[in-house]
């Protein structure tokens, strides 16, 4: 395959596109030993050797970091108005975010430039697991759980899928992931985990909406195989293991 000069240097993190046509165009870069001058040339990232000024260039593999996305910033690898996940991952030049999460939502969020897995983890027929644990502003009906497994009228087409509910006691394990702000004086009931295998817009707070409660605190803990490390602090990113996204 084929791919232009400027795109090839960017993705391996020699600099953003603008700094590196710059580069291109000063002849700071050579392919296969002669210098080229325009950055749209094309190249074969497999078999011609490029070089930096006078250093080779590798082509950078699949990387995949899993980060827990803090609330106050967006999933878009731009923004002109709030800070990016982006900016929360190491050389992030050709690398874009697995989906979304709102603004305010907390939780387990992959980056990578890997487009064939992201395209398999969001693709609806993958159904791949999501599940969040929400906060409540009152109390969980244990009626709930029998609705949302028969699907949900959100305003959308159709029905959500089934999801699973769980309504968690003061003493549930999953309340560790709580700020303790929320996890004072938080009454049974009021903190539920919920999953889902699709990815409609707001769909979990949609969903609580829907039977009469609003989300105060949104998190996601897991997204198919891969669960967020209770030690993982907000704002962190660790590389990804390959494998167990593949297994998804
Ligand atoms: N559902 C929501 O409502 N918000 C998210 O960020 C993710 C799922």
């Amino acid at each position: 395959m084929q791919i232009r000069l400027d795109k090839f240097l960017a993705d391996a993190g020699v600099g953003t596109r603008s700094e590196v046509k710059s580069i291109i165009r000063r002849k700071g870069v050579t392919i296969n030993g002669e210098c080229v001058v325009k950055p749209e040339t094309k190249l074969n990232p497999d078999t011609d050797e490029v070089a930096v000024n006078g250093s080779s260039v590798v082509k950078r593999g699949n990387v995949t970091y899993l980060l827990h996305k803090p609330a106050g910033y967006v999933c878009a690898t731009e923004d002109k108005r709030f800070p990016t996940v982006m900016e929360l991952v190491p050389q992030a030049r050709d690398l874009f975010p697995v989906g979304r999460l709102d603004k305010d939502t907390e939780g387990l969020l992959l980056i990578t430039n890997d487009g064939e897995m992201a395209h398999r983890m969001l693709s609806p027929r993958s159904h791949v697991d999501k599940t969040y644990l929400a906060v409540l502003d009152r109390p969980a009906e244990d009626a709930f759980a029998a609705l949302f497994a028969g699907g949900v009228d959100i305003g959308d087409d159709t029905p959500t899928l089934p999801a699973k509910l769980e309504i968690c006691e003061t003493d549930h394990p999953a309340l560790a992931y709580l700020p303790e702000e929320y996890r004072t004086g938080l009454r049974a009931g009021q903190a539920v985990l919920l999953t889902i295998h699709e990815g409609r817009y707001h769909q979990v707070k949609r969903m609580f909406h829907a039977v009469g409660r609003e989300v105060i605190y949104l998190k996601r803990l897991s997204f198919g195989p891969l669960v967020l490390p209770l030690s993982l602090k907000k704002g962190e990113a660790v590389p990804c293991d390959a494998e167990n996204i593949k297994n998804a």
